[in-house]
């Protein structure tokens, strides 16, 4: 009986495989068109290693079949997906999926839902019997159907994911692709007429090879021995430095606080945690060290103490100081300028970058669209302020000094900038390319350009600010400011020499805008970017509305009597102004003189804007808007903008290196992803400072004291 039921159990299945095996003609056409793998599995022949060439088989099999793990394989391999035409160049599959299926990962459910499910799916035939591989092929296509952006690279570089048995190579997998692909098999190759071409296949397999090269072992010796550093730093001053300070306080217990063996900052210019050794020269002397501190070594390295230094960057600002609105300033135009980077720096994981395009058209958009306004913001900013900290000090000393005397400042100024720059800077860097050159071998999506080889190729233009626009513009403005600043001594020059670079730079961005035929859309702003936006000469005039502006708060004592008629005129216009520049190009379709008028102007309009802010919070005119401008809640955050600024491109694109899926662009994914970035990169940002640049700014004033003090 039993043999029996078995014999007609096995005729049937032999019955039904004749049906379902081979399967009929068209399906299996239809599946070599839409599933690039199962194309794939048609030419296992020419494939050399045997068990390569089995499994793939099996894997054929097993489709045909319709065997549960091989539907579940063949479902994690990418595909043409929608959107090609609006350039979703992204057919990766799942690489998650495919990995869970090579551990062979079980869902786990209570008892009776696995009964339940046990019903639809064996769970013998739940996992592939050979280990399975995720592999990426990255193809180029040249199909003119899809649009492009024209505003970034490699936007016809299709990213493939095959999840495919463990024993087949790259070269296995590249040259049956080849084939599929010669062959024009793929139906979206008919379909939008493009034709491919295979630029790599990899495995994404991370074997830590990468962390035995030179360079990875240097960066890593290095960090650890800086690491090393800061801690005995911490602990001594914990452990050592705390006691013996406090006992001194006991003893002297009436005498100033600032006699401890500590240098602190006392005057309010500390605000300006950006530009501070400018007035270092000024400030320096209120400070009075002359403690006897335990010895030169150790006070140097006390300088690099993680606690003392989380106080520095906590700690409230001191003097109430009508400047004070800067650090909200500072802070929103640094979280503006992450929002910016946002779009900027994660083009090449978006799907729907024509959509993408189409939403800057929207008035919500304008914001992100116009962030360059926000360094505008900043140079005014760096304007204002030098031009303050010149006036402040100026009182002290009032002979002018030689030439000499005054280059040697210069070149001295020059030097502590450089040096109060750049170790932040080269922390970030050497953190940069040891993160990049590991997920450089497992990251699917490719970045427009591989972070570990450009940093490792041209860290020291980094480190001599050659091509960062943003701190070459700094400091040559840096350097002309310098000029202004001391010719400030003879007002009228200044004025003159004021008017006419004003002119000029508004000649020269007038010359190129109608000589490139500037208009206002999104590819020409980008191509005219080096004329129109990175020279310094057209970035010039914003700085110069901030040292006009500052000189004038100087001049007026930081008091001007407004009737409330010019305030609320004062106040439409200058919100008029804003406004009109920050949207006025929501309709990009303007005539030609109106955007050769926009270009040449709209940066010296937010500036004067800004301005009008600025004048009206200093002279307290402001209002609950300046209130809020000036609360305490900004001081910490405003002192870590460098940092921030330097490390948030760094966190975009790790995190879009380590995805595993593209990204679409709407409002919320924007809204929650500015936030994730602006927390960890402040989170970096403290980090950062506290081991490194308030450690050098710390450096550098004890060197200035010693100096002082052997004079
Ligand atoms: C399992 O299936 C039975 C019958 O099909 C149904 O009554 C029961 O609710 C299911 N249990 C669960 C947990 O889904
Ligand atoms: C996963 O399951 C399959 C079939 O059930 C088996 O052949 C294979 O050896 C298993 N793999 C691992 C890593 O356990
Ligand atoms: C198979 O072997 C031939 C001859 O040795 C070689 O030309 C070919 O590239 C090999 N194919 C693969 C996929 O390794
Ligand atoms: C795409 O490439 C193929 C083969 O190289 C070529 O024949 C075809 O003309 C190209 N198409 C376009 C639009 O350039």
């Amino acid at each position: 009986m039993q043999h029996e039921k078995i014999s007609s159990w096995a005729w049937l299945s032999l019955f039904l495989l004749t049906i379902f095996h081979p399967p009929a003609q068209g399906t299996a056409e239809t599946m070599r068109q839409m599933f690039p793998a199962y194309a794939l599995m048609e030419n296992i022949d020419l494939v050399n290693s045997s068990r390569c060439r089995a499994e793939m088989e099996e894997f054929r099999n097993g489709v045909d079949n319709k065997i549960l793990w091989s539907l579940r394989v063949l479902d994690s391999n990418g595909m043409p997906s929608s959107g090609f035409v609006n350039g979703n160049n992204f057919w990766i599959g799942d690489r998650q999926n495919c990995k869970l299926l090579s551990e062979n990962h079980t869902l786990l459910f209570s008892e009776d839902v696995r009964k339940n499910n046990s019903i639809y799916r064996n769970p013998k035939e739940e996992f592939p019997p050979f280990k399975v591989h995720f592999f990426a092929a990255r193809i180029r296509h040249n199909s003119t159907l899809q649009y492009h952006t024209e505003v970034m690279m490699n936007e016809n570089l299709i990213t493939l994911g095959f999840c495919l048995p463990a024993s087949c190579t790259n070269h296995d997998i590249a040259t049956m692709l080849e084939k599929v692909l010669n062959e024009r098999k793929l139906l979206i190759g008919e379909l939008f007429s493009a034709n491919f071409e295979i630029i790599e296949i990899t495995d994404l397999v991370d074997d830590h090879q990468w962390l035995f090269s030179a360079k990875i072992i240097f960066i890593v010796g290095f960090l650890v021995l800086f690491c090393g550093l800061v801690a005995v730093a911490t602990v001594y001053d914990v452990l050592i430095h705390k006691k013996r300070t406090k006992n001194k306080k006991e003893i002297f217990n009436f005498e100033n606080n600032n006699t401890n063996s500590k240098p602190r900052d006392t005057s309010a210019d500390e605000l300006k945690n950006e530009i501070e050794e400018k007035c270092e020269t000024d400030q320096e002397d209120s400070v009075s060290p002359k403690s006897k501190s335990p010895s030169n070594v150790m006070e140097y390295v006390l300088c690099f103490s993680f606690v003392t230094n989380t106080r520095q960057i906590f700690k409230a600002e001191e003097s109430a100081d009508n400047v004070r609105i800067f650090h909200s300033m500072k802070v929103l135009g640094n979280l503006w300028i992450i929002l910016c980077h946002i779009i900027f720096y994660t083009t090449h994981i978006t799907a729907n970058k024509t959509i993408a395009y189409a939403l800057s058209d929207t008035l919500a958009a304008q914001i992100l669209a116009n962030g360059t306004l926000s360094v505008d913001t900043y140079f005014f900013i760096s304007g204002f302020l030098l031009t303050y900290i010149f006036f402040k000090g100026q009182s002290k000393d009032k002979k002018v000094p030689s030439l000499p005397v005054r280059i040697k400042q210069y070149i001295e100024l020059f030097v502590k900038r450089y040096i109060r720059l750049t170790p932040a800077y080269f922390v970030v860097i050497l953190l940069a390319i040891f993160y990049f050159t590991w997920k450089d071998q497992t990251s699917i999506i490719l970045p427009v350009e591989r972070v570990n080889v450009v940093c490792s190729k041209y860290w020291w233009t980094n480190m001599l600010y050659i091509n960062n626009l943003y701190h070459w513009n700094d400091i040559s403005s840096f350097i002309t400011s310098l000029n202004f600043t001391d010719y400030f001594r003879h007002c009228n020059t200044a004025v003159s020499l004021g008017v006419v670079t004003l002119f000029s730079s508004l000649g020269s961005i007038l010359y190129f805008s109608y000589t490139l035929n500037f208009v206002p859309t999104l590819d020409k702003q980008y191509s005219t970017l080096t004329d129109l936006y990175i020279r310094p000469w057209v970035r010039i005039v914003p700085y110069l509305v901030g040292m006009a502006i500052s000189y004038l708060l100087i001049k007026w004592n930081y008091k001007l009597h407004l009737s409330k008629k010019s305030l609320i005129v004062g106040w439409a216009l200058s919100i008029l102004c804003n406004c009109s520049i920050l949207f006025g190009l929501t309709d990009k379709n303007i005539p030609f003189s109106l955007s050769i008028i926009y270009s040449t102007l709209s940066r010296t309009g937010w500036s004067l804007g800004i301005a009008w802010l600025v004048v009206a919070c200093c002279t307290n005119h402001g209002g609950i808007i300046c209130k809020f401008l000036s609360s305490d809640f900004f001081v910490p955050l405003s002192r870590l903008t460098y940092c921030a600024y330097l490390v948030n491109p760094f966190v975009i694109l790790g995190i879009c290196a380590s995805r595993s899926f593209p990204d679409y662009i709407d409002y919320y994914n924007i809204a929650a992803f500015f936030l994730t970035v602006s927390v960890i990169s402040y989170i970096i940002a403290f980090l950062i400072s506290v081991t490194t640049e308030v450690p050098f700014i710390k450096l550098l004033r004890l060197y200035n004291n010693r100096q002082k003090r052997m004079k």
